[in-house]
């Protein structure tokens, strides 16, 4: 890869809508996340076919475009039609990296869109993914679209290989007490009670959702997927190795 393509897949300062405010932070996070998460915890090979849920404007992308081989495949998919574009044009030299766009609608990123998230299929066929991974997806999601969701990475996941990574805000006893203290180190408090999820903005749900971890549990389980590990963020202010903000969930199909 060149310096070139490098540089251009980092989208211009008015496209930052992932977390990232600066091109510095966008190399880092998405540097982090796919050697710390992707490579490290889910063991992705460059061979594999990989779905990221979600995708934004590539942030995971452009660390991937260097790490998959040409026997690898990704596959980005998202709501925004502009992060759709700027992707395209980035990686149009890469012929195993497809992006697409679910008009979908959401509050916060595409009010007008014409599907819902509560019955949208995926555009793949079964068992056609290693690893799907979501970042910071479910934090935007409401419960009937989070089932739908789980339901489709279960139908899209291999079987033998299959894995799956999530990144959301998970409510326990001590993030929910975290989150009612008035604490600096809080990054979102979540003031909304919703049923089995709080959020930060009943105006515009799908700007951030955080969920009952049991809940969360229960509807991977009904999905057909197992969860082999939680780790916690760092969003509720309590203490994190991983220096993640958001918590962790690695599944694989049950
Ligand atoms: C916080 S951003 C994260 C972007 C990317 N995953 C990253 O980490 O850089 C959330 C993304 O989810 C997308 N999104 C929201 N609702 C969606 C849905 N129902 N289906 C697919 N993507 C959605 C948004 O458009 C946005 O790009």
């Amino acid at each position: 890869m060149s310096a070139n393509s490098s540089t251009s897949r980092i989208p211009p300062d008015h496209l930052f809508m992932d977390g990232t405010v600066t091109a510095e932070q966008f190399v880092e996070f998405g540097n982090g996340f796919v050697h710390e998460l992707l490579l490290k915890r889910c063991r992705l090979a460059p061979h594999e076919r990989v779905l990221d849920l979600g995708c934004g404007v590539g942030q995971k992308a452009r660390v991937l475009a260097e790490y998959l081989s040409d026997d690898g495949r990704y596959e980005g998919i998202d709501v925004f039609a502009p992060a759709i574009e700027f992707c395209r044009s980035a990686y149009d030299e890469k012929k195993n990296f497809r992006f697409q766009l679910a008009d979908v609608s959401s509050s916060h990123y595409n009010p007008d869109g014409k599907r819902s998230a509560t019955d949208y299929n995926l555009p793949y066929s079964g068992n056609e993914f290693d690893l799907v991974f979501l970042a910071s997806l479910f934090t935007h999601m409401l419960p009937d679209e989070v089932v739908n969701y789980l339901g489709e990475i279960r139908r899209v996941l291999n079987q033998d290989s299959g894995r799956c990574l999530v990144t959301c805000f998970l409510l326990t006893d001590e993030t929910r007490a975290a989150t009612r203290r008035n604490d600096p180190a809080i990054s979102y408090r979540f003031d909304h009670d919703a049923g089995v999820c709080r959020l930060l903005d009943p105006q515009d749900p799908a700007k951030a959702v955080a969920y009952d971890e049991a809940w969360m549990r229960g509807a991977f389980a009904e999905a057909g997927l197992r969860i082999c590990e939680i780790t916690y963020g760092t969003w509720a202010g309590g203490k994190d190795m991983l220096r993640a903000l958001q918590d962790c969930v690695l599944a694989v199909p049950a």
